[in-house]
């Protein structure tokens, strides 16, 4: 299971890669402009603070020849554990298929259908990215979706897997999890949401108090 950070934040990225096991970042168009800041200085402080971890980040471009121009630039200034997001449009799927050919690592991205994925993962794709609320917003089943490309990749032996996105709350990050989705994209607020409940702090709480009866502010290690 893996979880990434959707935020191209530098505070945030720093923060939540300390405090988490984060396996990367992915980025967008939006994401990266939401910073108001230089794209490469940017993004290369992002790849400096995550280390190898994995760094995703989309092409611009309409045609297939210029994706595959942006991707091999991204791949030479943000090194090797960068992913190229793609869109999965018939430009997109072209590009992917060179792009791995060149060895890249690949993300097949505003994934909506279970076609979009089978033919993104025969083109070679490394994730495919389904947008879990912008599926829901459509009143598409996102659960059932995902849910059959899991099946589809199994039943087919492909190594593609799920990077579902575009989350709007911790229950539809739980449902593309418990469906088969080997990952997931998260923004930090519903990441922090997770362990964030007052219930969780009573209980904390309640050992507080009674560790402080018998032993005082001691810690374990002063004992
Ligand atoms: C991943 O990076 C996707 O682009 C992102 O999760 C889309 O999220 P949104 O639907 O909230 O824009």
């Amino acid at each position: 299971m893996e979880i990434l950070l959707d935020t191209a934040n530098l505070e945030q990225i720093k923060k939540y890669t300390e405090l988490y096991d984060i396996t990367g970042v992915t980025s967008n168009p939006t994401i990266i402009s939401r910073e108001k800041a230089e794209f490469w200085p940017l993004l290369l402080e992002v790849r400096k603070i995550i280390g190898d971890r994995q760094l995703h980040v989309q092409v611009t471009a309409d045609t297939w020849e210029e994706m595959i121009k942006e991707g091999e630039c991204i791949r030479e200034k943000l090194g090797k554990d960068t992913y190229i997001k793609v869109p999965t449009t018939e430009q997109g799927i072209c590009a992917m298929k060179h792009l791995k050919a060149e060895g890249a690592n690949v993300t097949a991205t505003a994934v909506y259908t279970t076609q979009q994925a089978m033919m993104a993962s025969s083109a070679g794709a490394d994730y495919v990215a389904p947008y879990f609320n912008r599926m829901n917003n459509l009143n598409v089943d996102s659960k059932k979706v995902i849910g059959d490309m899991a099946n589809l990749f199994k039943i087919h032996d492909k190594k593609t897997k799920i990077l579902a996105a575009s989350f709007k709350n911790t229950e539809q990050v739980m449902d593309a999890l418990m469906v088969g989705a080997q990952a997931v994209t998260v923004s930090v607020d519903l990441l922090t949401t997770m362990v964030e409940n007052a219930i969780i702090d009573f209980a904390v709480e309640g050992f507080k108090k009674d560790w402080i009866k018998t032993y005082g502010d001691k810690k374990i290690y002063e004992l």
